[in-house]
C-alpha cells in the first residue's frame, strides 16, 4: 500500500542538528579474484551449466558427477571453499576485455577485439570476493550494489543463488541480509557473460563501476527513493518539493514515524530545515511515499557558469531517535524549452553545444576511473562544449556528479526503447538514480529505432515509457534521437523532437508541422578525422584532419554550424562524437580498432577541428593553423594550410612574407597553398580590432619528454588515479609531431592502469600484466599513462623513459 502524505511547511533557519551516521555505504572495489571461463564449453566455465545449479538452495548444488567410473564433486566457484589462488588478483573498476588481443576475423564495430559470440573463450568471466560481517551487523538489513557490470551477471553470496541481471547499463542490488554469516567466512561470486552486445560499438566486459555493501536500518529509505524537485524560482525565493520512500522491513507496524529534511550548502552551513512530518503508521513492509513542500528564501543557482550544489539531507526519526539518513546532492535551477526560441537556463537561452559520448576511454575501456570522468568533462569544457549526450545508455553515475561538478548540461538516454517488465525496470532505475542531478535537462527515451520510431507500435511503446518517466520525474521532458520518421510516430508523443542528421530528413518541414514541439539536433556531424593527420589512408585507417570527411548521413562541421545558424528555433545539436571511442571505425577498416569521429581523441587530446569548435562555441580568441610545419622531404611542394579561427582577418607569413590576408565571416575556414619551405608560419588575426598572433614552426628533434597532469596530489581512497598526458618537444619546447618514440613506464608505490596515444590504429597493449613493463608509443608527439597509488601511502614517483632521451619524473603526494 502506498500513501502520499503532503504538508505545507515553511523552511526555517536553524542551525544543524548533528546528523548521525545511521546507515553505511562501503565501497568494495579492493581485493577481488578474477578469471576467464568460457560462454561455449561448461568444462572450462567451472562447470556452469553441468552442476544442478538452481535446484535446491547453496550447498545441494554441488552436484557430483562420475568420472571413469568413480564418482567426484564439482569445485564451484560460488562455494565458498572454493580455491581461488590461482585466479588473477584485481580491483575494481575492471574491464578484462582491454587485456585481450584483436583479430581481424572478429566484429569490426566491436573494434576487432577477441570477445563476443566468436570468442566464447574470452567471453566469460568470473568474481570472487571475501566479505566480513560481525555481530554488530546484526539486526541490520545488508545489501549488494552494483553500479555497472557488462553484462548479465549472475550472482551468488555464500553458495546462495541471488539472481540475475542481464543489462549492461542499469545498476542493480540484492538484499542479503539473511545470507551473510556474522564473521570473516562470505563470498561472493558473479558470472558475468559478455557474449551478447547491446551497441554496436565496443562495450568492455567485466565488472566495471563501483560495487558496494549498503547496511541500513530495518525502517529505511528506500534505494534512490528520496528526491528534490523544484517547482519554481522568483527572484527571493525557490518552492521545491522533497519526497521519500520509507520501507518499513520490521516485523512489526512502526509507529510515529517523522520525517524531516534539511538543507546545506557547500560549505556545509544547514541553510535550511523543514518541519517534521508524522507519519502515524507503517505497515510491514509497506514502502511509504511522503512529500514536503518547502521553500527556499533567496536560493543559490546552480548554472553552466556557477554550478552551485546544495545537499539535502533527510532524516527518519522515531522516539525522538534518528533511525535513517540520506544525503542527496541536488541543485536549483529552472528549465525550459520553447518550440520557437530554444532551451532556456533559468531564463536565459541556452543554444545547446553538445557532444554525443560513449563511455569507454583509451587505457581503461569502460572501467573508467571517477578522475577520468572529471578529466573528460573538463577537457570538453575547454572547447566551449556545454552539453553532453550519454549515447546510447545510462551513464556511470560519477560522469554525472563531474557534470553538476562542472557545469555541463545531460541528455540522458536510456538503452532502448521497450515496454516490456525488464525494460520499464531498466527505465525505472535509471530515472530513480540520476533525478537529482541538476546537470540532467532532458531524458532521451530512444536513438534511432527504425522499425519503432515512426509506427503505431512505437507510438505505444513511447508513450508506455513517458507514463513511467513522469510519474518519477514531471520537472523533465522527454525526447528520442530519431535518424528519420520525423514528424510522425513517436514524434507525437515526446516533448521534444530529436532530429540525428539534418541531411537526411526536413528539418524545416518537421517543425513546420508541429511548430509547438521544441527541436533540436539531437546527434549530428559524425565529421571523420585522425589527430596529426593530414592525409586520408585507407591502409592505415586514418583520416585528413581538415574538415572534410564524413559518412553520406554526416556533415562537416562547416556544414551543420553554418545550417544551424540559420534556425534559431532549433535548440542546438549534439555532435557525434565528443571524445573517440572504441570500435566503430566506419568506411575504413582493420588496422583501425577506434572510432574517428571525436573532436578530441581517444585521450582527450584535441584534434584540429576542436580549435574550430572552440572558434565557434566559446567567446576565446582562436587562431589555430594546420597543419604542422615538419615537412621534410616535401620541400617545394604545395601543403593546403588552414586557420580556425574566430578573427575577422588573418594574413599569413612564411619566414617573414606574406602569403595575403583573408577576410573571414562566420564559419570560414580561410585556406592558403604553400609551397613547402622549413621555417616558421606566422597567422596575424584581427579580432574586433586587436591583433592575435600564431606561430607553427619546423621543429628539431625530440629533446625531451614532459609530464603534464590535472593534480599532483591523490586520494588514498576511491581507486583514486592520476592522468598524466605525455609529450615529446625539441629544444625550443615545441611539441615534435612526428614524434613515435616508445616510452616504457616504471612506477613506486603504485602502477599503471592504462596506456594511450589516441592513435585509432594503435594494437599495442593498453593493459599490462605483473611483471612487463608498461609501454606505448607517442602518436604525434602524444601519449597518456593513467596511474594509481598503492595502498602505502607513501608518494608515488612516475619514471618515462624513452631511448636517448632524459627520463621525466613526476611525484604524487598521497592525501
Ligand atoms: C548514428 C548512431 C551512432 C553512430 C553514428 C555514426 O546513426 O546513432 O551510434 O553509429 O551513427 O555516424
Amino acid at each position: 500500500m502506498k500513501k502520499i502524505i503532503i504538508i505545507l511547511i515553511a523552511i526555517t533557519l536553524v542551525i544543524a542538528a548533528n546528523a548521525q551516521n545511521i546507515r553505511e555505504k562501503i565501497c568494495i572495489d579492493n581485493n577481488w579474484k578474477f578469471a576467464l571461463g568460457h560462454a561455449g564449453d561448461p568444462n572450462k566455465d567451472f562447470h556452469f551449466g553441468q552442476s544442478l545449479t538452481f535446484s535446491k538452495t547453496a550447498y545441494l548444488q554441488e552436484t557430483t558427477l562420475l568420472t571413469n567410473g568413480a564418482e567426484s564433486r564439482f569445485d564451484l566457484p560460488y562455494m565458498n571453499y572454493f580455491k581461488d589462488s590461482t585466479w588473477e588478483a584485481i580491483d575494481l573498476p575492471h574491464d578484462w576485455a582491454m587485456k585481450l588481443p584483436y583479430d581481424k576475423n572478429d566484429i569490426k564495430t566491436k573494434g576487432y577485439r577477441k570477445i563476443g559470440g566468436r570468442s566464447p573463450e574470452n567471453s566469460v568471466g568470473w568474481y570472487r570476493k571475501k566479505l566480513s560481517f560481525t555481530e554488530s551487523d546484526k539486526g541490520k538489513r545488508i545489501y549488494l550494489a552494483f553500479d555497472g557490470v557488462f553484462r548479465d551477471a549472475r550472482v551468488w553470496i555464500n553458495g546462495v543463488y541471488l539472481g540475475r541481471h542481464e543489462s549492461g547499463y542499469t545498476g542493480f542490488s540484492f538484499d542479503v541480509t539473511e545470507l551473510v554469516n556474522y564473521n570473516d567466512n562470505n563470498v561472493i561470486c558473479i558470472r558475468v557473460d559478455a557474449t551478447h552486445s547491446e551497441l554496436w560499438s565496443y562495450e568492455g566486459a567485466g565488472i566495471y563501476r563501483h560495487v558496494y555493501i549498503e547496511k541500513t536500518p530495518q525502517l529505511h529509505f528506500a534505494d534512490d527513493g528520496v528526491y528534490v524537485r523544484t517547482v519554481s524560482i522568483t527572484d527571493r525565493k525557490a518552492d521545491l518539493i522533497l519526497g521519500a520512500e520509507i520501507t518499513n522491513d520490521l516485523n512489526t507496524v512502526a509507529n510515529n514515524t517523522v520525517l524531516s529534511f534539511s538543507i546545506y550548502d557547500k560549505f556545509g552551513q544547514e541553510i535550511a530545515k523543514s518541519l517534521e512530518l508524522n507519519i502515524p503508521v507503517i505497515n510491514p513492509l509497506e514502502v511509504y511515499q511522503a512529500q514536503v513542500p518547502v521553500y527556499l528564501k533567496d536560493p543559490i543557482i546552480w548554472s553552466l557558469e556557477k554550478p552551485e550544489l546544495l545537499v539535502a539531507v533527510v532524516h527518519i526519526k522515531r522516539n525522538n531517535e534518528i533511525v535513517d539518513e540520506i544525503k542527496t546532492t541536488f541543485g536549483i535551477r529552472t528549465i525550459e524549452w520553447d518550440a520557437k526560441k530554444g532551451f532556456f537556463l533559468n531564463g536565459k537561452r541556452v543554444q545547446l553545444q553538445g557532444v554525443c559520448c560513449h563511455q569507454d576511454h583509451a587505457g581503461v575501456g569502460i572501467a573508467v576511473p571517477d578522475k577520468v570522468q572529471d578529466y573528460r568533462i573538463l577537457q570538453l569544457k575547454k572547447i566551449g562544449t556545454n552539453a553532453l549526450r550519454t549515447s546510447h545508455n545510462p551513464p556511470g553515475k560519477e560522469l554525472l556528479d563531474a557534470c553538476d561538478k562542472y557545469g555541463m548540461l545531460v541528455m540522458d538516454e536510456t538503452r532502448m526503447m521497450s515496454s516490456s517488465e525488464e525494460g520499464l525496470d531498466q527505465l525505472k532505475r535509471f530515472i530513480r538514480r540520476d533525478r537529482n542531478h541538476p546537470s540532467v535537462i532532458v531524458w532521451s527515451l530512444g536513438n534511432e529505432e527504425p522499425s519503432l520510431q515512426g509506427s503505431a507500435m512505437g507510438q505505444r511503446v513511447m508513450a508506455r515509457m513517458k507514463a513511467v518517466q513522469q510519474q518519477l520525474d514531471p520537472t523533465r521532458k522527454c525526447t528520442a534521437a530519431m535518424n528519420g520518421d520525423w514528424g510522425k510516430g513517436i514524434t507525437e508523443i515526446v516533448d521534444v523532437q530529436g532530429c540525428n542528421y539534418f541531411k537526411i530528413g526536413d528539418v524545416d518541414a518537421v517543425y513546420a508541422k508541429h511548430p509547438d514541439q521544441p527541436i533540436m539536433l539531437s546527434e549530428e556531424a559524425s565529421t571523420l578525422s585522425t589527430r596529426g593527420e593530414y592525409e586520408s589512408d585507407p591502409v592505415k585507417s586514418f583520416y585528413q584532419s581538415y574538415d572534410v570527411e564524413k559518412p553520406d548521413w554526416g556533415a562537416t562541421a562547416k556544414e551543420w554550424l553554418s545550417f544551424i545558424a540559420k534556425r534559431p528555433f532549433l535548440a542546438g545539436a549534439f555532435v557525434w562524437t565528443g571524445l573517440d571511442y572504441g570500435g566503430e571505425s566506419i568506411m575504413y577498416m582493420w588496422p583501425a580498432v577506434s572510432s574517428h569521429f571525436g573532436i578530441l581523441d581517444y585521450c582527450g587530446f584535441p584534434k584540429d577541428l576542436a580549435y574550430y569548435y572552440k572558434a565557434w562555441w566559446t567567446d576565446q580568441e582562436v587562431l589555430h593553423i594546420l597543419p604542422h610545419w615538419n615537412w621534410k622531404g616535401k620541400e617545394g611542394k604545395d601543403i593546403k594550410v588552414q586557420c580556425f579561427t574566430n578573427c575577422d582577418e588573418v594574413e599569413l607569413f612564411l619566414n617573414g612574407k606574406s602569403l595575403g590576408s583573408k577576410k573571414i565571416a562566420a564559419y570560414d575556414q580561410p585556406e592558403w597553398i604553400v609551397k613547402y619551405k622549413e621555417g616558421t608560419l606566422k597567422a596575424v588575426g584581427l579580432r574586433n580590432g586587436k591583433k592575435i598572433i600564431e606561430e607553427v614552426t619546423t621543429t628539431g628533434e625530440v629533446k625531451k619528454l614532459v609530464a603534464e597532469t590535472l593534480e599532483n596530489t591523490i586520494n588514498k581512497d576511491n581507486n583514486d588515479v592520476a592522468v598524466i598526458n605525455i609529450k615529446a618537444v625539441d629544444k625550443k619546447g615545441i611539441t615534435v609531431p612526428e614524434a613515435d618514440n616508445k616510452l616504457n613506464f616504471y612506477v613506486e608505490n603504485g602502477k599503471v592502469t592504462g596506456v594511450g596515444n589516441g592513435n585509432p590504429s594503435s594494437q599495442e597493449a593498453d593493459q599490462f600484466k605483473t611483471g612487463e613493463v608498461p609501454c606505448r608509443k607517442l602518436f604525434h608527439g602524444l601519449a597518456q599513462l593513467i596511474v594509481k597509488p598503492d595502498t602505502s601511502g607513501k608518494p608515488m614517483k612516475v619514471i618515462i623513459k624513452s631511448v636517448n632521451l632524459p627520463d621525466e619524473i613526476i611525484v604524487f603526494i598521497i592525501k
